[in-house]
């Protein structure tokens, strides 16, 4: 049986990534441009992820007024209840300055530190992707499953790369010796996507270094619930060092292969 407490996290996270992606969606302003830079100077934010991530953590304070929040654009509150909601407001915001189409709302509910709900809205896809811990993982409503494990000369691979030019440079490194060794290689632009792509078997297996738990929480949990394994290095679980998803047989070679090329590392 679902524990009621996961599943009323479900529901808020669904309404709130609804909203706020029908509001990116529908309010984005034709000559939307950069508010301010991050990390580098290719590192953006736009109006409207802070404008989204107002609007999560203002739903998310009246709905669960004790929780803490983490949020890309610095929402940072420890909350006493221990469920801890992160939250990318838009992952891919990139994709979103220029109007390409892959971008989401991504919040994941954490208990105690284990992330119990997954959400990732892709309104330019009109899916909704959602996962309950034990539950299982949806598309739309439907059911989904990561895809049998391919042989690995057949794998399609998604990964990302970071705003700095060092780890770029490297990430380059191991792209070079992955790709004449798998079927092909896809950067959608949203870490958050490609990990629900895992997990819908649109990708057999995904990896990228320098993600934040805003990236990958709540598509980490979509992954493993249909099937797929996540992880970071050999024994340990994602993080920003590295984060890797695949259909299980393809995650024992995929893991292996890519600490031997030094993945996790600038
Ligand atoms: C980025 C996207 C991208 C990934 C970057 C992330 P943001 O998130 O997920 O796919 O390659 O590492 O930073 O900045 O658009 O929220
Ligand atoms: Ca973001």
């Amino acid at each position: 049986m679902t524990d009621p407490l996961n599943a009323r996290l479900l529901d808020i996270a669904l309404e709130a990534a609804r909203t706020a992606g029908a509001m990116l969606r529908e309010r984005r302003p034709a000559d939307l441009g950069v508010s301010a830079t991050k990390s580098s100077p290719i590192d953006v934010v736009t109006e409207m992820d802070i404008a989204a991530e107002k609007l999560i953590t203002g739903f998310l304070a009246e709905q669960r007024p004790d929780d803490g929040l983490l949020g890309e654009e610095g929402a940072d509150v420890r909350g006493t209840s221990g469920v801890r909601w992160v939250i990318d407001p838009i992952d891919g915001t990139v994709n979103y300055l220029y109007g390409l189409p892959s971008w989401a709302v991504s919040i994941a509910a954490e208990r105690d530190g284990e992330t119990v709900v997954g959400v990732v809205e892709a309104p330019m896809r009109r899916e909704t992707y959602h996962a309950l811990l034990g539950s299982g993982a949806y598309a739309n409503g439907e059911r989904v499953h990561c895809r049998p494990t391919p042989p690995f000369e057949q794998a399609l691979l998604g990964t990302g790369f970071g705003y700095l030019t060092e780890r770029r440079a490297a990430q380059a490194d191991v792209v070079r010796t992955l790709l004449p060794r798998v079927r092909d290689i896809r950067r959608s632009g949203s870490a958050a996507i490609d990990l629900c792509d895992v997990g819908c078997g649109r990708l057999d297996g995904y990896y990228e270094r320098g993600l934040n738990p805003w990236d990958y929480a709540a598509g980490a949990l979509v992954a493993r619930e249909a099937g797929a394994r996540t992880g970071g290095r050999p024994g340990l679980d994602a993080s920003n060092e590295l984060t890797v998803a695949a259909s299980p047989g393809l995650f024992a070679q995929l893991q292996p292969l890519l600490d031997e090329l030094g993945a996790w590392h600038d």
